[in-house]
């Protein structure tokens, strides 16, 4: 069949055979296919949905685009632990030194910012020098000495899910719960490891917005990874307010930086050492979970995940003299103010997340570079009482659309003149 026959087939809502979507997905690598069809197809997919078995199909497509990896000679567990997105979400920073301090073992697969919410990978190359695409031999040898590696998608591991996660970033079709699993899944099962911590987000800096979608996509997400046969732990987490106090790329390193030295935000801080307990006890370094948290906890106090942290930007070329003397990177900074007196009853992430990439910290398009060194900083959280004319937030830039991004800013608080109730940092665990 043509390409575009398989796109009027999920189109008109038909479920699709597993021959048709590897087609489509063998196709699109060769470069057979262009952009603009799978785009069309990821259109369709996201109206009509994929149904389990298309979605474990579409995995297996994905992971048979390019390389698998696989360490026999680092004995034990390898385990993961991967974010659905968020806003100031660092927490792969932190948390995979402070794991692997506790003894587990992290070939992590990361990626860069996708529509309102940061990545990884743009945060740590906020470092100069740092460089998150290694060769295998590097890969092997970081993950033998630091416990653990932060790696960039190369053009050769699961390329299908790398040139897709780009084209969904621009075409309005990153909220899919198929697309999500076949995304996270094919990287997490090709990279390696043996075990998966998930922190799947939920509200409004999340994409998934309520509870029900966040349940549904752990189910598929949960699915796939028995059929892979890799242990799973999923913690849905409060994305309805920004995680920490930074939203930016080389802030959020730094915030992460000073959490590692027992500085760390309250909420950030719970929901690190929960995930890393997980990471522990999947890893069987720990039984039980409250022996888990106080090894993660003690990984801080002793300053032993903080020198794994600074011996792994080393090790993987960055200039630790950016995270030791911090620098002023920016030229213009800008403070919004409470508008009112009262309670912060909302703060939008979505809107703080977008505001974000108007002044520079992720992309609007595919091909934009961004601006390591603009950030904001939030200065309030929900429940917080304020007075008028207090500062909320601070930007932090170079350049970009100002105006906009202070705009959205202003949107995303609500102040209330009731207390609020706040979210809890972790909704449930599945
Ligand atoms: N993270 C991914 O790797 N893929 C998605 O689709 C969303 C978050």
């Amino acid at each position: 069949m043509r390409a575009v026959d398989y796109i009027i087939k999920k189109r008109n809502g038909e479920k699709l055979q597993e021959q048709d979507i590897k087609e489509l997905i063998a196709g699109y690598v060769s470069g057979d296919i262009p952009d603009y069809q799978i785009s069309a197809f990821l259109m369709a997919v996201f109206f009509q949905g994929l149904d389990f078995e298309e979605t474990w199909q579409l995995t297996n497509a994905m992971i048979a685009s390019g390389i698998r990896f696989d360490f026999p000679e680092i004995e034990g567990i390898k385990v993961d632990k991967h974010s659905t997105g968020g806003v100031g979400d660092k927490v792969s920073l932190l948390l995979a030194p402070i794991a692997a301090a506790c003894g587990c073992k992290i070939p992590m697969m990361s990626g860069r910012g996708l529509g309102h919410t940061g990545g990884t990978l743009d945060k740590l190359e906020s470092v100069p020098g740092y460089r998150v695409f290694l060769t295998e031999g590097e890969v092997r040898k970081i993950l033998a000495d630091d416990g653990y590696v932060m790696m960039g998608q190369t053009e050769d591991f699961v390329p299908a899910d790398k040139r897709m996660y780009a084209l969904r970033d621009v075409t309005g079709t990153v909220e899919s719960i198929p697309l999500i699993t076949s995304s996270i899944m094919s990287k997490k099962i090709a990279e390696g490891s043996n075990a998966l911590v998930l922190d799947l987000k939920c509200g409004s800096g999340a994409f998934m917005k309520n509870i029900d979608d966040a349940k549904k996509l752990a189910e598929y997400i949960v699915g796939t990874a028995k059929a892979a046969g890799l242990k799973i732990k999923v913690v849905i987490s409060d994305m309805d307010q920004p995680l920490g106090r930074t939203i930016g790329n080389y802030n959020e390193l730094l915030e992460s930086a000073a959490a590692l030295q027992g500085n760390g935000d309250e909420r950030l801080m719970e929901l690190t050492y929960r995930l890393a307990g997980w990471m522990i006890v999947l890893s069987e370094k720990a039984a039980t979970m409250e022996e888990a948290v106080d090894m993660a906890k003690k990984a801080v106090a002793s300053g032993e995940a903080f020198k794994l942290f600074l011996q792994n930007i080393e090790h993987q070329d960055g200039d630790i003299d950016y995270v030791i003397n911090p620098k002023k990177l920016y030229k213009y900074s800008k403070t919004i103010y409470a508008q009112k007196n009262g309670y912060i009853e909302e703060i939008n992430s979505y809107d703080v997340g977008i505001a974000s990439i108007y002044i520079g910290c992720g992309r609007r398009t595919k091909e934009d570079t961004i601006d390591h060194y603009a950030g904001i900083e939030v200065l309030k959280k929900v429940g917080d009482s304020v007075v008028k004319d207090e500062p909320i937030f601070t930007l932090f830039y170079n350049e970009g659309d100002i105006e906009t991004a202070q705009k959205l800013l202003e949107k995303s608080i609500v102040i209330s003149d009731n207390k609020p109730k706040k979210n809890e940092i972790i909704y449930e665990e599945i």
